[in-house]
């Protein structure tokens, strides 16, 4: 059975830990196994993808197929890429009663694709071939995930709807791929959800992490804009938040992301807002901050220090012109207004102001001492909780290296970690481990 998170305790109090974590990407590597059901869809191709990563990743799964989806796809692919012989025969001599056996054997049962027969017939409660009695037979203490495809006319059928609602009824959950053109060449609901964001949900239903956090990440770069068609941006990719937000909903947390809207998507599924400006990010945090009770921030989000207040062409000022684009004929002065630090607000604004923080320093040129007081002036006054630092000079080329540190408030070095991925897993496990404050009312502090 998959284990809750490696446990550090305390650990992660002496430097350079990180670098001995496990990658975020081999988290999930104590051997989870994973009952992978196929029903008959073009899309078998893409669960075939799933199953690879799943091995990669260390779990041991058992292919089961419908005869239907040995005709799209091989039982000797299926073999080839789990290592094990595909059930598919209810009947078949000496595995007679796999559909028990499998059953008890599988911490997480997938059925991917799941086409429309077979969820009305799981909805049905049909037991009449392997799959079918299987999960019949399913122990409705462990997950069972459903993965849909089919065109969307199959999708939006009053028997494929009721069957869908009846099985989340009953505990299933459902991962529903995005609206876009399936496979028939319709447009709509019913494509398959990807193969990464399979494996993702896979691994958040076997989570089971010893404290499940209720986490708020912010994620890429503000664009103010200057007219319709320009901004002043920066160069946040999103690369480290989106990461973090992976990490986190992997493991079995709760995950609030808002996201630039042109950072990268994280391919573990977590509910998610995007924002272009400074004033938008603003107002969302506003939101989520008043309405929901989070355990944790993480303030990855690269926020422009200024936005344009009004823009002077041959001595006239005008407001940005949003919606129009200037003509470039008279260059521009922008007269630019300082944005005030949304850290300074975050925990005041917070439900829970007890909400550990996490902010972000980025330096030139910092050696430790130069990083700790970097630390110590943006955490100060209870600002934040932990800082991750990482410095330009660490980052000479464009090789997208990250390496960074994550510092206590109080000036204690926590963690070093060589990239992006272990930074991720080093803060998952550094929130976990960190002992939750006695809950304190609204406005005490
Ligand atoms: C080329 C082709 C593609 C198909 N793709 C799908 C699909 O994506 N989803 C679906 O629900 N049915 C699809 N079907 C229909 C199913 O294969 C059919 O309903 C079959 O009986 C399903 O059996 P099973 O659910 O036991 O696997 C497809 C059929 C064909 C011939």
């Amino acid at each position: 059975m998959h284990a809750g998170p490696n446990s550090v305790g305390g650990a992660l109090d002496a430097p350079s830990v990180a670098d001995s974590l496990p990658p975020a990407t081999q988290s999930a590597m104590d051997g989870s196994h994973v009952l992978f059901i196929l029903s008959g869809s073009i899309a078998c191709y893409k669960a075939c993808d799933a199953i690879s990563q799943l091995v990669q990743r260390g779990h041991r799964v058992r292919a089961v197929a419908t005869e239907a989806a040995l005709r799209f796809v091989g039982a000797a692919t299926l073999e080839g890429i789990t290592g094990q012989p595909v059930a598919h025969d209810l009947f078949a001599p000496g595995a007679a009663l796999d559909h028990i056996g499998l059953a008890r054997w599988a911490d997480v049962v997938v059925v991917c694709p799941a086409t429309a027969n077979t969820l009305n017939r799981m909805a049905a409660g049909l037991g009449d071939d392997l799959a079918g009695a299987l999960l019949l037979a399913h122990d409705w203490n462990k997950p069972l995930l459903v993965v849909p495809a089919m065109n969307p006319a199959m999708r939006s059928h009053p028997a494929t709807v009721a069957a869908m609602a009846r099985l989340q009824g009953w505990g299933a959950r459902l991962l529903r791929g995005t609206s876009g053109r399936t496979a028939c060449g319709e447009v709509g609901e019913g494509r398959l959800a990807e193969p990464d964001e399979i494996v993702a949900a896979i691994e958040a239903a076997l989570a089971r992490p010893a404290r499940r956090l209720h986490v708020l990440i912010t994620s890429g770069g503000t664009a103010e804009p200057i007219d319709g068609v320009r901004v002043i941006g920066n160069l946040s990719s999103g690369e480290t938040g989106a990461l973090v937000a992976e990490q986190f909903a992997r493991r079995g947390h709760d995950v609030v992301l808002l996201r630039a809207r042109n950072a990268r998507v994280p391919a573990a599924r977590c509910r998610e807002e995007t924002f272009s400006t400074f004033a938008e990010l603003d107002a969302l945090l506003d939101r989520w901050l008043r309405e929901e009770r989070f355990d944790a921030i993480i303030h990855a989000a690269a926020v422009s220090d200024f936005s344009v207040q009004a823009i002077e062409r041959a001595g006239v000022l005008a407001a940005p012109a949003v919606g129009a684009k200037l003509e470039s004929d008279v260059a521009p002065v922008l007269h630019l207004r300082r944005n005030p630090k949304l850290l300074d607000t975050l925990r005041t604004r917070s439900r829970n102001r007890d909400v550990c923080v996490v902010a972000f320093k980025l330096t030139r040129g910092a050696d430790d001492a130069a990083a700790r007081s970097a630390v110590a002036a943006l955490a100060g006054s209870g600002r934040a909780d932990f800082v991750v630092h990482n410095d330009l000079a660490a980052r000479p080329d464009q090789s997208g290296a990250f390496p960074a540190a994550i510092w206590r408030a109080g000036g204690t070095l926590v963690a070093r970690c060589a990239d992006r991925v272990a930074l991720a897993a080093a803060l998952e496990q550094l929130l976990v481990s960190e002992p939750s404050k006695p809950e304190v009312a609204n406005g005490a502090i």
